[in-house]
């Protein structure tokens, strides 16, 4: 037994000892097995949580993923392949892709789903779905539909600062009883990346960086012989991430109870951290392993080309028929929120989708659709 009632506990014992590297803060507070905003039992995600994210907001995203399954599995011949939701959460859209109603039993046979994520505390049992909590645990597959939803903004972040010629580390602290910033000199590594990529940062520019970006998408990149790894974040190219003027303080944010906030140390194990995420470190990895770039751009486009407008959510109201006022506003709740994910702003244009693929053949895909 530790003795550690909270949080706050954990990481007093731990700043005894010395200050924390804000990236080492951020594993602790999302991840602690016990007391990190990850391991609660209940989902921080949902309209009542703390954030929404595009499966669980609208039915539109798993109908229009649902279509590239099908697509993907039209492609794959006889061999069983397989869709893994890797960061899947409560499992909401594996299990709504295993659901498909239109998936005819024979490809149900030669298709399985499993929900991968780091604490599966929160996934929803399923009979259709295997939870698993790392790739090793996936038996072999002829092909595989890898798809992540705001996995890589989730992984723990470096918070770096420009000073002069040097480039430093924001670490925490505690002073007067209260977590708190300290600098330091930067950690080799990040010197590395930012030299790796040509990138140089305004004097007192901060930027938010994570080395298993590249890491974690190697991985799933190794996992996937011959597939599509479809990756939808909230995220820039690097050339938009480290742009002085717009990004001088980085991407960092804090969210809690649908709101965001800057304030990054208050209430640890109580608020999402999250940053933006560098897709060239992403797309270049890929390419290193020989995947082909088929699709980088907004989500709004990809569900678009998917055939998002397809969906009975989105038939002109007059074709609608309800039975009562609260019907009738539940269902002009529901359009809305659809309508969200395939407008070209907020969710629809801030979370970019990247998709890469290797060994599924020439043709092209419906997303490779141009629509404008
Ligand atoms: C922001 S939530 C997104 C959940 C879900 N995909 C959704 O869209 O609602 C990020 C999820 O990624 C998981 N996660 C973080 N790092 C991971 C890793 N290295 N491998 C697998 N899952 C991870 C977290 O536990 C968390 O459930």
């Amino acid at each position: 037994m530790s003795g550690d009632r909270s949080m706050l506990d954990v990481l007093r014992k731990s700043l005894r000892d010395s200050d924390l590297p804000f990236r080492d803060f951020v594993e602790l507070v999302l991840y602690h097995p016990e007391f990190g905003y990850y391991a609660r039992s209940e989902s921080p995600v949902g309209k009542e949580g703390d954030y929404v994210t595009s499966p669980v907001l609208s039915p539109l995203f798993s109908y229009s993923l649902g279509k590239l399954c099908r697509e993907f599995m039209s492609r794959d011949g006889d061999g069983v392949s397989q869709v893994v939701d890797v960061g899947c959460g409560d499992g909401a859209l594996i299990r709504s892709l295993a659901g498909e109603k239109n998936l005819t039993a024979e490809a149900q046979r030669a298709q399985s789903f499993y929900g991968m994520d780091r604490s599966l505390g929160r996934a929803v049992p399923d009979a259709n779905v295997r939870y698993v909590t790392s790739l090793d645990q996936i038996p072999a597959a002829a092909a595989r539909l890898i798809i992540s939803n705001e996995l890589f903004d989730a992984l723990p972040f470096a918070r770096l600062v420009q000073r002069g010629e040097h480039l430093h580390e924001l670490w925490v602290t505690e002073r007067d009883g209260a977590l708190d910033w300290t600098e330091h000199e930067a950690d080799a590594r990040y010197d590395d990346y930012f030299a790796e990529r040509g990138i140089k940062l305004d004097d007192g520019q901060f930027a938010d960086i994570s080395l298993e970006w590249s890491a974690l998408y190697d991985e799933l990149c190794r996992f996937t012989t011959r597939g599509l790894i479809v990756t939808f974040d909230y995220g820039l190219p690097q050339s938009k991430l480290f742009r002085g003027r717009m990004r001088r303080f980085g991407t960092a944010a804090a969210y809690s109870k649908q709101r965001v906030s800057r304030d990054l140390l208050v209430n640890p194990g109580e608020q999402d951290l999250t940053a933006h995420i560098n897709f060239d470190d992403l797309r270049r990895t890929g390419e290193s392993h020989g995947f082909e770039t088929l699709f980088f751009d907004i989500q709004a486009k990809f569900l678009l080309a998917l055939g998002a407008t397809e969906h009975e959510l989105l038939k002109p109201i007059g074709e609608v028929s309800v039975d009562s006022a609260d019907e009738g506003l539940a269902l002009l709740q529901a359009r809305d929120d659809a309508k969200r994910l395939i407008l070209p702003d907020g969710i629809g244009a801030d979370i970019r989708v990247l998709v890469q693929g290797r060994g599924m053949g020439p043709d092209s895909w419906r997303f490779q659709t141009e629509l404008f």
